[in-house]
């Protein structure tokens, strides 16, 4: 299958504003979760040893309420990054700038460490298909992509984190692989990357390719997160369901994963079926334990 990127395309060559790559670094923040309303009873009643808190961006885009008092409060208390699931950074519609100045706003409130959203489209022609959907990984698509992370960066005054979604298509019309479409555009734009251990698994077997090829093609110097997360097992093929716990499998690619780009703040994704708290945080642990085991005891408890 393939799809023209031609409507809204533009060049990133001609006035290519200067990168934000030149900014230091995000810092490395331990083990996170992603930020639950069934949780949120705990995290303000207790102390739960979780070093940071990832919250989805749309939900906090309103102008009051106690969603927002909720989060000043955990905000006070914790780091927190703001992940988005609608920039649509693919789509070849124009960028909704109202969503964007919701962006900037909220980022002012609370302060995040970074902002990140996926690379990807969620829609065109007016109408969000509410999915992570695929891009060909042609070089029309890269100059239009590097062009739209320039213009958000612009935006919102600093690098964007760019992550990489599951997929269960792949184009015919692709002139390179995932993982060098991904390093040219974080080469071109300074982005960050997010990346997502599961995902990465998922595409690779969905694909029938080496998720150790995704891996050693990414620049280790652009990673800042790591995503975790559970998939199912439909045999032939595998889905990013985000409601089981993790799997083995991407446990085994966690830790390859740590070996090659060294301490990423690192959290847990988890949608559907939510466990209670204390369940997460004992998956959360198995986490810093990989992670001591590769990296060292200060990488495991950064805040000890
Ligand atoms: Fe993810």
């Amino acid at each position: 299958m393939g799809i023209r990127m031609t409507e809204g395309s533009t060049s990133a060559t001609a006035g290519c504003p200067a990168q934000p790559s030149a900014a230091a670094k995000p810092p490395y923040l331990g083990f996170g979760l992603g930020l639950r309303t069934q949780h949120y009873a705990d995290i303000l009643d207790g102390d739960p040893e979780i070093d940071w808190f990832e919250v989805i961006s749309e939900n906090f885009m309103v102008r009051g309420g106690q969603p927002l008092a909720i989060l000043d409060r955990i905000a006070a208390r914790y780091p927190v990054v703001m992940h988005g699931v609608s920039m649509s950074i693919a789509s070849t519609a124009p960028f909704d700038e109202d969503y964007l100045d919701g962006l900037v706003a909220l980022a002012k409130r609370v302060e995040p460490k970074w902002i990140s959203d996926h690379l990807c489209w969620t829609g065109v022609h007016g109408v969000n298909l509410h999915d992570l959907l695929p891009i060909p990984y042609t070089r029309e698509a890269l100059d239009h992509v590097v062009a739209r992370v320039h213009h958000v960066q612009e935006r919102i005054g600093r690098a964007l984190c760019l992550e990489n979604v599951s997929t269960y298509v792949q184009f015919n019309r692709s002139e390179m692989s995932e993982w060098e479409f991904i390093s040219e555009l974080a080469r071109r734009t300074g982005c960050w990357l997010l990346f997502d251990v599961n995902n990465v698994y998922v595409s690779a077997f969905n694909h029938g390719y080496d998720a150790m090829d995704f891996l050693n093609g990414i620049p280790a110097d652009r990673v800042i997160q790591f995503h975790l997360a559970g998939h199912s097992d439909m045999v032939n093929y595998v889905v990013d369901t985000h409601d089981h716990p993790v799997r083995g499998e991407v446990w085994d690619l966690y830790a390859a994963a740590l070996r090659r780009f060294g301490p990423v703040s690192t959290m847990i994704e988890r949608d559907d079926h939510i466990p209670p708290l204390p369940e997460l945080m004992q998956e959360l642990g198995h986490a810093r334990s990989i992670a001591g085991a590769v990296l060292g005891p200060a990488v495991a408890h950064p805040a000890a």
